[in-house]
């Protein structure tokens, strides 16, 4: 090739790829915009509470933080009304063996941090963080593994390594409590047997559903 067609090559090409480079650089401006939600008064409040009491010195959002206590990016996904809001005043009353402290904070602060944190949940990560491996196990081929895979237990418990930690973990509840029926007036309405509870009461599950449920429960020993 003479000097001027590579010259030539070498401009056309230059100017080819910073074209290129313009329009995806674009194409991810659009798409940016899109990947959070609105940012509203309740959520930015929530967010300088969350400096306020120095959460980051013990979690991680969104990459950042200290590794002592569990990732909060997707916590609000799966919980039910108000239980965050409930863990947030006083963890120990919502779940006994709590580490968290009690920080000091109000209800109405309380609610202010879930929006936050609720408002960080919906940001589109490209899946991030990833699942662990073990989330991959397969439920066991019972009736009652179905219905508890159906209700969603696992939001908030563990078997066998697998699920969330809000909630006991029940690898071996069925020695801990044996009694089917404390089960069944557990899982229909919690308070009923624990005051304070902050399991969400199930009085949609029917009849044959809530047995199942229980034999399985009371086979994890
Ligand atoms: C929002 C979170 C949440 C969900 C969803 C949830 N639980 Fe719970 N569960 C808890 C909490 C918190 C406790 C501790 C307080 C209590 O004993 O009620 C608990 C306690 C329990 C216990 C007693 C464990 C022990 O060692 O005392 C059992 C059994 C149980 N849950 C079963 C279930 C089943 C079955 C489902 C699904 C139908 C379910 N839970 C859904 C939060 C949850
Ligand atoms: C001293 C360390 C520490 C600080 C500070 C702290 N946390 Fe935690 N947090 C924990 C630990 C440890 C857990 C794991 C559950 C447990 O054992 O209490 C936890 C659990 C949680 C959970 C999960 C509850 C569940 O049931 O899944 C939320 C939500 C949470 N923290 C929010 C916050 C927020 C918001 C702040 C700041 C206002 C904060 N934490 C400050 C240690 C801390």
């Amino acid at each position: 090739m003479s000097n001027k067609g590579i010259r030539n090559l070498f401009i056309f090409g230059s100017i080819f790829f910073f074209v290129i480079f313009i329009g995806l650089t674009i194409d991810t401006m659009k798409k940016v915009d899109k990947r959070a939600p609105k940012i509203t008064e309740e959520v930015d409040a929530g967010k300088k509470l969350w400096h306020k009491y120095d959460c980051i010195g013990c979690h991680t959002i969104l990459g950042n933080g200290s590794y002592y206590a569990p990732d909060l990016t997707k916590i609000t996904v799966n919980k039910p009304e108000g239980y965050l809001e409930k863990f947030l005043v006083n963890p120990r009353k919502v779940k006994p063996n709590a580490a968290m402290p009690v920080l000091g904070i109000t209800p109405e602060e309380a609610k202010k941090i879930v929006a936050f944190l609720d408002w960080v949940s919906k940001v589109d990560t490209n899946g991030w963080p990833p699942k662990p491996v073990l989330a991959r196990y397969r439920v066991p081929q019972i009736p009652g593994a179905t219905v508890y895979e159906k209700y969603n237990c696992k939001a908030c418990h563990m078997i066998n390594g697998v699920g969330g930690t809000s909630g006991p973990d029940l690898t071996h509840v069925g020695s801990r409590k044996p009694d089917p029926e404390w089960h069944k007036k557990h899982i229909r309405d919690p308070q009923s047997v624990v005051s304070d509870s902050a399991m969400p009461p199930f009085p949609q599950i029917s009849d044959e559903e809530l047995n199942q449920l229980v034999d399985y429960l009371i086979t994890l020993k």
